[in-house]
């Protein structure tokens, strides 16, 4: 293929990017190599230079059409491959456009369904009751057929491709608003959802492509005003530039353009895209059978770069994660640095899924030891520090303060006058959740979402807890879901408490956006936390009512307002994680088997480990024999 062909795979579906436009910053010097044939192109980068002086180091993975040079790496493939990529795992190819291929031959019956290559094969009363549901109308007059419909090409369109092949899908792509900011870009945590439905569908190339495409930007040597941050940090975003390909006038080229938050509003590290990613890893292989990818060396050792990243030691005395304000979803300052919920919630999920997939080798003995030890203190400290109910309410509301001593009961000295008048009266009687938030003296009680879901879809809660968790949605309906689900936390942060701890953020006003916004997306982790503890009900019922709104309000991002009335003020519309949160809700209540993609069980030694720890707790005796094991927290 000659380079003007290769020019003509552009982005299909995203936005393209004329020669002139100058906001591309290319690498200052570097010198390329251009090699044709036939079959392949292949650029080659030689040597790098910083665009200037500690602003942004170039050294860029310089990806034309597939063919990978890696800066920095350790044990990956750095070698330019011009001709077709050869196979670490021994069952991927790429072809020449950089797409992986799997070897057909090789894949499995479909672990979760018995279903090979996606095509799951219903009974006929299934498909007949399925038909029937499809034909209900919605308020509106369109049928649930018409949505879906509508739902599936919408998603389509959203596919971002890079030199011929789907590798994301784009945040926002509403043709009407010219006002984009980085909607445009492929986020990973975005990505998730749609990875999901395109998993559901036995669509897999996309998120193979997706996983191996963002482990390559994994190592890009990224700084921020000379700093740079840990190396298994993976992007919170990126995009596909095509640019003028240097020497030569009529030829472009594609590359990928990571964003690790150097140029997010606020500077926000995206803590949560590696952990979504080993869980997108972990999925993909479960869903199509193929293991091949995750078996790679390359692939192995970016799970390991996450970990140790993640792992790495510090000055934390908990074994929570600690980071900045705005490291997930909430990508902006809303009072969650420290210890948020979701950020421990997927954490914890990551390692598990993380813990499955690694190869047990004789090098990585100390990493996997490191992993099991830190999920048992996280378990035991989530579900007993983050864990609140009418029962730890009351116990809170008469701790005694200042203990120093060992066996503290009050171990983080909470003052009880924390406790937040809302929450006495909102608390139901059957029912609890994880709190936000802990720190010394601070216990942030704000309901969040995603964090309170993604514990049931990783046992990160018991199953009682778990329960109580869905007992809680549903006695409090109308606060969390109302007439959109779900609610990113509740409650809003409102007048002084607003001014303090958004820093007066118009965009994060109350009962807007991030602060008590609604947002459709969540609808999916819903849906999987229902189907893990068999209660498919809540997630049918809210399923139902956000199919009243998306469709004629555009896939909106987020709606706004207590009751969630309004599509939010600053919302995009034709949000793709909308339409994909939608999708994958619906097709996992249609085949919730399918979400084992997703959960993780109980560990029996985990629970053990956790019943050991309960013993030596001062707070609660609960006069188990101890068990035999020992763990090192
Ligand atoms: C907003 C959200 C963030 C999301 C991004 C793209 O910044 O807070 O979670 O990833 O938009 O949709």
């Amino acid at each position: 293929m000659g380079i003007a062909e290769v020019a003509g795979l552009q982005v299909l579906s995203g936005p393209s990017f004329s020669r002139s436009d100058s906001s591309i910053k290319l690498p200052a010097k570097y010198h390329v190599k251009i090699q044709k044939n036939t079959n392949s192109l292949c650029v080659q980068s030689l040597s790098y230079s910083s665009v200037s002086r500690c602003v942004r180091s170039f050294r860029p993975v310089r990806v034309v059409c597939g063919v990978f040079e890696r800066n920095n790496v350790r044990d990956r493939d750095l070698s330019c491959q011009c001709q077709r990529a050869e196979s670490i795992g021994g069952v991927a190819a790429e072809d020449e456009f950089g797409t992986w291929n799997v070897d057909k031959k090789k894949v499995s019956k479909n672990p979760v369904n018995g279903e090979v290559n996606g095509a799951k094969v219903l009974g006929v009363e299934e498909a007949r009751e399925l038909k029937d549901e499809k034909k209900r109308h919605v308020s509106n007059g369109s049928s649930v057929e018409s949505i879906e419909d509508e739902a599936w090409n919408l998603l389509q369109e959203s596919m971002v491709y890079y030199c011929g092949s789907p590798i994301g899908t784009i945040a926002a792509k509403d043709p009407s608003s010219p006002n984009v900011l980085n909607y445009d870009q492929v986020f990973i945590r975005d990505f998730i959802p749609s990875g999901m439905a395109f998993l559901l569908k036995g669509e897999y190339d996309i998120v193979r492509n997706f996983i191996l495409h963002t482990l390559q930007l994994q190592s890009w040597e990224k700084t921020m005003d000379c700093h740079s941050p840990g190396q298994g940090l993976m992007p919170a975003s990126f995009k596909v530039r095509t640019v003028p390909l240097d020497g030569d006038e009529f030829a472009t080229e594609e590359v990928l353009d990571p964003d690790f938050g150097e140029a997010a509003i606020g500077r926000v590290a995206p803590v949560d895209s590696g952990l979504w990613w080993i869980i997108l890893l972990r999925a993909y292989g479960k869903a199509s059978g193929d293991i091949s990818v995750q078996e790679r060396i390359d692939v192995q050792t970016g799970i390991k770069m996450i970990l140790k990243l993640c792992l790495a030691d510090g000055f934390d005395m908990f074994p929570t994660l600690l980071v900045t304000d705005g490291s997930c979803m909430i990508d902006r300052r809303m009072g969650i640095h420290g210890h948020p919920l979701e950020i421990q919630a997927l954490f914890y999920s990551a390692l598990l899924c993380a813990r499955e997939m690694l190869a047990t080798e004789d090098g990585s003995a100390d990493l996997i030891r490191a992993l099991n030890n830190r999920l048992v203190a996280l378990s035991f400290h989530m579900r007993e520090y983050y864990w609140v109910d009418m029962r730890k309410l009351n116990e809170i509301y008469r701790y005694k303060t200042e203990e120093y001593s060992y066996d503290a009961v009050n171990k983080f000295n909470i003052y009880p006058d924390q406790i937040p008048p809302w929450l006495v009266d909102w608390m139901p009687s059957k029912g609890g959740y994880l709190i936000g938030n802990l720190q010394p003296a601070h216990m942030d009680f704000r309901f969040f979402a995603l964090g309170n879901m993604w514990s049931i879809v990783s046992s990160l809660t018991t199953k009682d807890q778990s329960h109580a968790i869905l007992d809680l949605i549903e006695a409090k309906w109308s606060d969390l879901v109302a007439d959109m689900p779900l609610k990113i936390c509740y409650p809003a942060l409102e007048g002084q408490e607003w001014r303090i701890i958004t820093g007066s953020d118009p965009k994060n006003t109350p009962w807007s956006y991030h602060n008590g916004g609604a947002w459709p997306t969540l609808l999916w982790q819903l849906t999987v936390a229902c189907i893990k503890m068999n209660r498919l009900d809540i997630a049918a019922k809210a399923v139902e009512v956000a199919e009243k709104r998306l469709l004629q309000d555009k896939w909106p991002e987020y709606y706004d307002t207590k009751r969630a009335r309004l599509v939010g003020k600053q919302a995009c519309l034709y949000q793709t994680w909308s339409i994909a949160g939608y999708l994958v809700a619906k097709l996992l209540l249609a085949n919730p088997e399918a979400a084992k993609i997703l959960t993780s069980d109980e560990d029996q030694e985990l629970v053990n480990a956790f019943f050991c720890m309960i013993d030596n707790n001062p707070r609660r005796k609960r006069g188990r024999k101890p068990s035999k094991q020992s763990y090192i927290v």
